[in-house]
């Protein structure tokens, strides 16, 4: 059975935040933490889950557990390599928009069409290779418009990465170099680390920014040099937060997912 945003509601575990000092119920019931029913809608559209997962099962497992936070679920390399395109039909199916975390980077040709493909399976954000250059992000932006236009599907978003976020080194010049050509490449989304929201937001204030590394306050980084919280990500700008190890390694995702976001408003 599929699970809807409301009926995931339902599994979520009640975390209850009364301190000593606090009266007993019905009072009490004034200090459950409003993250740990799940998100408000508008927000929630602006979660993206990490399935970095390599079987079908676990993904949708994960994914189902987690809907009350997540309204986008993002398939990556290690997925799609496990579990093919059917992924994305099976997360649509349950009620995720798909972000397509491919990030193409190829030959003009080749990305055009696996981009067309891409557009055709209903995803509703795919990800390329800004390094890529100008001709093979419009190629890819074309060929994803293309493919859900042929299929009837409403128009989706082409994302940019500008470095991947683990790569610290990267020269500074990179990240504005990297946005303007996908810009003017016609992308609607460039993916950026937390650091570099607030540039990007000055440079281009109507593309969309979409940030990788969200961590709640003090907790394990693991490879990203630029751990950002979910508060402060959406203060500086960030419109999709990309949320994975933060909450799938956690032994419980769901109470991992309402401590990580119970600070959102
Ligand atoms: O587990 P964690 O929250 O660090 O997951 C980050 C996710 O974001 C991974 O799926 C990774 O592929 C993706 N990503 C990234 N840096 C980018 C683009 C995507 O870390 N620039």
């Amino acid at each position: 059975m599929s699970a809807t945003h409301d009926g995931g509601r339902q599994e979520v575990p009640v975390i209850e935040t009364t301190t000593p000092s606090e009266p007993t119920a019905p009072d009490a019931v004034r200090n459950i933490s409003p993250a740990a029913a799940g998100l408000p809608p508008e927000i929630r559209a602006k979660m993206a889950l990490a399935l970095d997962v390599d079987d079908l099962v676990e993904a949708l497992r994960l994914a189902r557990r987690l809907s009350p936070w997540f309204g986008v679920a993002k398939v990556g390399l290690e997925l799609f390599v496990a579990a093919g395109p059917d992924v994305v039909g099976a997360l649509i199916d349950n009620g995720f928009e798909v972000f397509l975390d491919l990030k193409l980077h190829d030959i003009p040709s080749t990305v055009r069409k696996a981009a067309n493909v891409s557009g055709a399976l209903g995803v509703r954000y795919l990800s390329l290779h800004a390094q890529g250059g100008d001709e093979m992000l419009r190629a890819g932006v074309e060929g994803l418009y293309a493919g859900a236009r042929n299929a009837g599907l409403s128009e989706p978003m082409a994302v940019a990465i500008t470095v991947l976020t683990s790569d610290a080194d990267a020269p500074a010049h990179i990240v504005p170099n990297r946005l303007r050509s996908a810009v003017e490449a016609g992308c609607s989304g460039i993916i950026c680390s937390g650091v570099d929201l607030k540039t990007v937001r000055e440079l281009s204030p109507r593309t969309l920014r979409v940030v990788p590394g969200i961590r709640g306050a003090g907790a394990d980084s693991h490879d990203q040099p630029f751990p950002i919280t979910p508060e402060q990500a959406i203060k500086d700008g960030a419109d999709l937060l990309v949320v994975g190890r933060a909450v799938t390694l956690a032994p419980d995702p769901a109470a991992a997912a309402a401590l990580l976001f119970k600070d959102v408003e």
